[in-house]
């Protein structure tokens, strides 16, 4: 479903990532994660051509490009295939909850407006927002903004979804029913990349764990091998210093 070849990219003079190289499988769920600054929003805002990067072949879906030779056509085409969650939501503020949802549909999915309207319906009981559907973002919690803009990305059936860090901008009592809200996903073979902090969650919900740092994917691995074994001295560190979190109170 993803494939990554020898990706790299410069802010200026600094390498922020640096030959990356990473495969998902169709239905995988994958956690991102490694400490502040070691590149991983780079990373998935590259994969939908949010960032450039100046080398490397992205494939996603039924796109492929080498960042090298982008057109408008086939960044549009990788675009397509993809949609984001951002750990600031990102939700239009002077558009209902509804509207938001079915915002894509009706301009890039070119539904009917009551197409869209039943479908977002659909995706809005899904992650429990039906009864919210005509409030204004300002007027709902983090937690249901963040679900809405879950229903966002389901609505265009990307391939894949990427999340930056979904949860990070959530107070503490508000991380279980997004997280809840993901792992019901995780559970109907939707591709997810999800950078995350959230250990106890990652450990429980991904198929995959990727460990970076200063730029380059140090290991990759199932949960159970990544957390109990991991086989670089960096990853074992990181793993020590990471604090209990608040995906510990999150029940199923
Ligand atoms: N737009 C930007 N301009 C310059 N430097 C950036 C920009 N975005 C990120 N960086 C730098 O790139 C590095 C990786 O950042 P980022 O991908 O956001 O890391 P992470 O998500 O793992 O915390 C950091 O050193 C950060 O300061
Ligand atoms: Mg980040």
């Amino acid at each position: 479903m993803i494939k990554v070849e020898n990706l790299s990219k410069a802010f200026g003079n600094k390498t922020v990532l640096k030959d990356v190289n990473l495969e998902v499988n169709e239905g995988e769920v994958v956690a991102i994660i490694g400490p502040s600054g070691s590149g991983k929003s780079t990373l998935l805002r590259s994969l939908n051509l949010l960032e450039e990067p100046e080398t490397g072949i992205i494939k996603v879906g039924d796109a492929k490009v080498n960042v090298s030779e982008l057109t408008s056509k086939n960044r549009y085409q990788l675009r397509q295939q993809s949609a984001m969650v951002f750990q600031h939501f990102n939700l239009f503020k002077n558009k209902t909850v509804l509207e938001n949802v079915t915002l894509s549909l009706t301009s890039s999915k070119r539904k009917t407006k009551n197409e869209a309207i039943k479908i977002a319906n659909e995706l809005l009981e899904q992650v429990g927002l039906l009864e919210q559907s005509n409030q204004y973002p300002i007027t709902l919690s983090g937690g249901q903004q963040q679900r809405v803009s879950i229903a966002r990305a389901l609505a265009v059936e990307p391939k894949v979804i990427f999340m930056d860090e979904p949860t990070s901008a959530l107070d503490p009592e508000l991380v279980g029913e997004v997280l809840k809200t993901i792992e019901q996903l995780s559970k109907r073979n939707i591709t997810l990349v999800i950078v995350t902090h959230e250990m106890k969650f990652a450990k429980k919900v991904a198929d995959k764990i990727i460990f970076m740092d200063g730029g380059v994917i140090v290991e990759s691995g199932t949960p159970d091998k990544l957390f109990s074994q991991p086989s670089s001295e960096r990853t074992r560190r990181f793993l020590m210093s990471t604090t209990e979190d608040t995906s510990l109170d999150f029940v199923i």
